[in-house]
Order: C-alpha cells, then structure tokens, then sequence
C-alpha cells in the first residue's frame, strides 16, 4: 500500500472548505464511499483528515478498524456534532468529513448546520435523481453551499448526460467528474483502503483525485449569496 504522507507537508488549497458533509437520504447512493475517498485524497494532497461517522451503521468506523495508517483520524459520533468539530480541530484537524445516515432528515438537518459545504451523491437514474429533493432542501433551507457528485455512472451510456440535465432543476453546482461504477471502490473498502491506495494508477483513483481538486477549490463564500445579502 502507498504509504501516507506527513500530512503537515505540502498542503494546498481547502483553505475555506473545513468541514465537508456527505449527505443524502436515500440509502446506497454513495455517501461513505465518498467520505473515506476524499478524506484520503485530502491526507495524499497534505492535508490533517478526520471523518466524523454520525451513521450508526458505522461504515466508515468499520473502513478505519480495516487501515493499517492513521490517516486520516475515524471516528463515531457521540455526543453533540458541534463538540465533535471544534474538538477535532483543536487537535489539528484541517478537513474534517461527515458521513451521515440513511433515511433521517433530522440527522441530516445537524450534520449539514454544522458543515461548510454538502455534498449530496446520486446515481444517476431517475428514481435517484428524484431522491435527492429533500437532502437539497435542507441545505438550501439551511443556506448551506452544495454540490451534487454523480456516483456509480456506468460508461458507455447516455444515463449520466441525461442526469446531469435533470439535475440542473435543483440549481446546485455538479461536480464535473462523475465517479464510475467500479468494483475497486469495495474491494478496497474491504482492505482498509480506497481506490487511490489500492490502485494508484487506476481510473477510480483518478476520478477521485479530480473530484478532489474540485471540491476544494469550491468557494463557499460565493455559494452563499443569501447569507452575503443578509450581512450587507
Ligand atoms: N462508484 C462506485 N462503484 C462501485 N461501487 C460503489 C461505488 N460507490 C459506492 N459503491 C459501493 O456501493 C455500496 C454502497 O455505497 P456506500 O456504503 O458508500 O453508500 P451509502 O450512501 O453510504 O449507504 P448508506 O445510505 O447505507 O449509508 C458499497 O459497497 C460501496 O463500496
Ligand atoms: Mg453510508
């Protein structure tokens, strides 16, 4: 396995992205995929990395039981997520990513107040495309920036341009690499490990690195035009 580095070393950008919620409620869309994908491209990119896992299910605990590195720090909500955060960062979290629950719009509610940005993964079929209206109405509710990342997109089909126009209703910026539907991304959950560790040179590698650099440099500043207006 590629070990991790020093994450104190050569971090740049994310300077305004600190905590990033990964949240939908529809079940298997991608959610702790993601969280353990970029909190390990966001050590590789020099970053201090914690996942806060607010699901009870313990995804991502499991994930972090598997590593054989420390990087990035995983551990269970308990308590109160807004003790969990500055808790974190006292000890020197830079990024911290929340994996969240299935299913419960109330956890989702606290787990998206407490972010600096959501991201809301979706397959991109039109029952899931459907799914995401109540995740995307918290985080606008809660004037939160979001974007939407397209997960489990099978090559050689129209399905992801199509869902990439539907999804424009929803007015939230998506992400331009959409993550494919490849069996690196739980086999190497099975091993501790994510696509970058498990094939560095891969496609799933790649794809996650990309998104990577998208998402930080997502200005969540500008994505908040209402809370802008509000301070003047
Ligand atoms: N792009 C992908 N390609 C292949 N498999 C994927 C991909 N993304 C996720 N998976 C797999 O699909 C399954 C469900 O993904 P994951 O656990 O991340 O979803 P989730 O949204 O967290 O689910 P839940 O709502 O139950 O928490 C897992 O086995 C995961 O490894
Ligand atoms: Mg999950």
């Amino acid at each position: 396995m590629r070990p991790i580095p020093n994450p104190q070393q050569a971090a740049q950008g994310a300077d305004a992205v600190k905590v990033i919620a990964v949240v939908s409620s529809k079940g298997g869309s991608g959610k702790s995929q993601i969280a353990r994908s970029l909190s390990v491209a966001a050590v590789l990119d020099g970053h201090r990395a914690a996942i806060i896992d607010a699901d009870q299910q313990g995804t991502c605990v499991a994930w972090g039981k598997r590593r054989t590195v420390p990087a990035p720090h995983v551990e269970a909500l308990a308590g109160d997520i807004r003790a969990a955060i500055p808790r974190l960062q006292a000890k020197g979290a830079e990024i911290v990513i929340l994996d969240s629950p299935p299913h419960s719009n109330t956890i989702i509610n606290l787990i998206v107040a407490a972010s600096d940005l959501c991201l809301i993964p979706v397959a991109p079929y039109p029952e899931d495309l459907e799914s995401i209206g109540s995740t995307v109405r918290i985080v606008k509710a809660l004037d939160k920036p979001g974007a939407i990342i397209l997960n489990r997109c099978q090559p050689r089909t129209q399905a992801t341009t199509h869902a990439r126009n539907a999804l424009l209703t929803f007015g939230l910026p998506i992400a331009p690499t959409a993550l494919s539907q490849l069996v690196v991304h739980p086999y190497s959950c099975a091993e501790g490990m994510t696509a970058q560790e498990k094939e560095a040179s891969g496609k799933g590698a790649a794809e996650i690195a990309a998104l990577w650099d998208w998402v930080k440099t997502i200005n969540t500043e500008q994505q908040q035009p209402r809370q802008k207006r509000a301070g003047g």
